[in-house]
């Protein structure tokens, strides 16, 4: 499919998100923290976007400035065509339902003093999808099968459970309002890496079964490429790169990501030889570089990136990379 016929669930525009910093003394100009900076880029219908980024890069942020949990200080963002910047909208009540997000902590998302079943079909009685109780917990006890879990669940309460299975009941809780379109942020990371691949892999059937659109956050590429069709990825509040998952390993890659993936370990024992460590420290998102966000860590760093910010350039079909030395591909 071209992207002229592919249909955006989401589009975002140029969303900004800064932060005030407190300040120390009476008389200091206003600072702020450039959390998330000119963010623009679409997804699709029943494509899973990655967004990878080191810590602090401001994944959190753009999730949260999209579904209006956080005021945008700039910026415009679309769902299916209409705008819904900051919610401020008639069908507020309608996006929550169809905008859904699953945490990293299950535990800080469920309720500890209410039952798993209740806390379910909370979400489906609040947004008239159950008619009454009894109808909630029939399809509460479908969606727990669903998850993989058994529909005896219902009664007890989060604790009982294990980080895996704690999981699961978020993302039951997060399916409860039929949602269209699914955050999943950093949503398996705190989990063991055989559970990961379990709770990935259930992702990935329930798009099949749900025709569900997710964005799909994380800090780690080997988890994040895993599941996704095309990337996004992060430095510092702005795009680097928006990239298809079969052209992650091109030369064309910025290179920032270059040095993640460089980064990623292979399935073999053998140290990786051509591994691009990065050096230094992620800079202040309070004073970002000058020209090129990550011109400071580049290895492939010139002068002009340290004086002028590079626009995003595209560099092949659906791949864009901000990189003065990113080489342009003509358009059709
Ligand atoms: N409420 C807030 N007030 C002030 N600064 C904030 C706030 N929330 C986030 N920030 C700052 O914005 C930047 C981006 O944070 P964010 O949590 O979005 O990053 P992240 O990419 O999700 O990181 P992680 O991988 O650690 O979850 C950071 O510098 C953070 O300190
Ligand atoms: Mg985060």
């Amino acid at each position: 499919m071209t992207t002229e016929e592919r249909v955006p669930v989401l589009r975002v525009e140029h969303l900004t998100k800064l932060f005030p910093v407190k300040k120390t003394k009476l008389r200091e100009r206003q600072k702020y923290v450039h959390a998330v900076e000119d963010v623009s880029f679409e997804v699709y219908e029943g494509e899973t976007l990655g967004i990878v980024g080191e810590s602090g890069s401001g994944k959190s942020t753009l999730a949260r400035t999209i579904l209006a949990l956080t005021k945008p200080t700039g910026g415009k963002v679309f769902f299916q065509g209409q705008e819904i910047t900051g919610f401020h909208c008639r069908n507020r009540k309608q996006l929550r339902s169809q905008l859904q997000m699953i945490f990293q902590d299950p535990y800080a998302s469920l309720n500890p003093k209410m039952k798993v079943g209740p806390a379910i079909a909370e979400p489906m009685l609040a947004h008239g999808l159950a008619k009454n109780q009894e109808e909630a917990k029939k399809n509460v006890e479908e969606l727990l099968r669903t998850i993989g879990l058994q529909p005896e669940v219902y009664d007890r309460y989060p604790h009982e459970f294990s980080g895996g299975q704690r999981q699961r009941i978020g993302i039951a809780r997060a399916l409860a309002t039929q949602p269209q379109l699914l955050f999943c942020d950093e949503s398996v990371s705190a989990l063991d890496v055989s559970v990961q691949a379990q709770i990935l892999n259930l992702f990935n059937t329930l798009k099949k079964q749900r025709d569900l659109t997710y964005i799909f956050i994380g800090h780690d590429l080997a988890v994040v490429r895993y599941i996704s069709d095309r990337i996004l990825v992060m430095y510092l509040g702005k795009v680097m790169e928006i990239v298809p998952y079969d052209q992650l390993m091109s030369p064309h890659s910025h290179p920032y990501t270059q040095a993640l993936i460089s980064a990623v370990p292979e399935p073999t024992t053998a140290p990786r030889k051509d591994r691009i460590l990065l050096t230094g420290d992620v800079p202040s998102p309070v004073d970002p570089p000058k020209g090129c966000r990550f011109c400071q860590r580049c290895f492939k760093a010139q002068p002009v990136c340290f004086q002028q910010e590079p626009e995003m350039i595209q560099v092949g079909p659906d791949h864009y990379v901000r990189c003065h030395f990113a080489k342009e591909v003509a358009q059709p």
